[in-house]
């Protein structure tokens, strides 16, 4: 009897209010699931969002957050020349193929990545099998054709823009072309020869040239002339990407306004392509870790100069949006970045949007503001 007592007085009230409580809270969250826009929503007037993906991440709880948030994907690493062109007789479809197929059946736009630039790229490219030596500027356009053919026919519907040709453009003041294989043993001839094999591949692809530190005005100078160059030669290059690798330090508004309003003049389109703002000054070059290097904690004063940075970004890319039709991430959250292994290896770095849980920064509130 007693315990009877103790059931209906003691356990039954406090299950019902547990239950309640419990119900209350999931007809909010499925509530708020419901309502909840995410970034692709937000911007949906301006411009598509993408993210940088791996295979991998596709099948972990990302793939939600991708879902939620973004409408365009950019595969960061399996169709590069080294992972998908591993030998020459030997192409390695898998990971490239499982984020095209998840693009397609979740209904995300595809930017493909990349069909030539002077890193990740296999060394048998530049070798010759028999002799071991480098091969002759014939033989590498022959391959470069036959890689970029091949590639792009097999993504032909899925990928609706390529970048062409990465980092061409030298860093260096005096130095117009980066000093990579392809230019040491082809010229220039291999950028141009490059936009044509990926239009007559897929003719309906947008194809990008895509680099880094476009704000610096004298490499910025550089990437236009070129493709005002490859243009008045008549070459099909349709847009011109700009990484977006930035830091708390850098851009100004000043330099962001200049540069988006410098690309934007050349009439073509435009797209952020790999967007990320670095807790840490920019640096360019990869270099040893130094003891200063240690403090990798995510304080409340870096994130108040990344909201600011960011909230910079997308007023200007707000302001531009009639000729920017894409912003992509480069990462998913603060998980993972290659930010974490570059320029240092191993210092931790907190530049997307989303935390290590997935959950919302102060940036993203930020930009998502009316
Ligand atoms: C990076 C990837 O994120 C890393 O995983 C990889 O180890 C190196 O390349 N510019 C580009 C991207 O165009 O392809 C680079 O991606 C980052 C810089």
């Amino acid at each position: 009897m007693k315990q009877i007592f103790f059931f209906v007085g003691f356990i039954l009230p406090l299950a019902l209010v547990n239950s309640c409580s419990n119900s209350k809270h999931l007809d909010k969250s499925t509530n708020q699931a419901k309502i909840k826009e995410g970034l692709k929503d937000h911007f949906k007037e301006y411009f598509t969002i993408g993210v940088a993906v791996s295979p991998q991440s596709l099948k972990t709880d990302e793939a939600g957050l991708i879902l939620q948030e973004f409408n365009s994907m950019t595969p960061e690493n399996a169709m590069k020349m080294g992972p998908i062109h591993p030998l020459e007789n030997q192409y390695n479809w898998a990971g490239g193929d499982s984020i095209a197929a998840f693009a397609k059946r979740n209904n995300l736009k595809l930017r493909g990545h990349t069909l030539c630039w002077h890193n990740q790229t296999p060394r048998w490219f530049f070798t010759d099998s028999a002799t071991g030596k480098q091969v002759s500027k014939e033989v590498l356009l022959q391959r470069l054709k036959d890689h970029i053919t091949t590639v792009v026919s097999r993504y032909k519907g899925t990928i609706y823009a390529w970048d062409v040709v990465n980092e061409a453009i030298s860093d260096k003041k005096d130095e117009y072309m980066r000093p990579s294989l392809f230019y040491q043993i082809c010229g220039e001839e291999f950028i141009a020869k490059a936009f044509q094999w990926a239009h007559e591949a897929d003719p309906n692809a947008l194809l990008f040239y895509n680099d880094y530190n476009e704000i610096n005005p004298a490499k910025r100078e550089k990437i236009i002339r070129m493709i005002k160059d490859l243009k008045a030669k008549g070459v099909p290059v349709h847009g011109v990407g700009l990484q977006g690798h930035w830091a708390i330090n850098e851009p100004s508004k000043e330099q962001l306004e200049s540069t988006l309003k410098d690309f934007s003049e050349l009439g073509l389109n435009m797209q952020i392509t790999e967007l990320d703002i670095s807790v840490y000054p920019k640096e360019h070059n990869a270099r040893e870790r130094k003891a200063e290097d240690y403090d990798t904690v995510f304080t409340a004063e870096k994130e108040m100069k990344q909201v600011e940075v960011y909230k910079n970004c997308f007023d200007l890319f707000k302001k531009y949006s009639k000729h920017i039709s894409s912003v992509t991430f480069w990462n998913i959250s603060d998980r993972r970045s290659w930010l974490d292994n570059f320029p240092v290896r191993g210092r931790k770095d907190y530049p997307l949007l989303f935390d290590a849980q997935l959950k919302p920064k102060k940036a993203y509130w930020e930009i998502i503001k009316k």
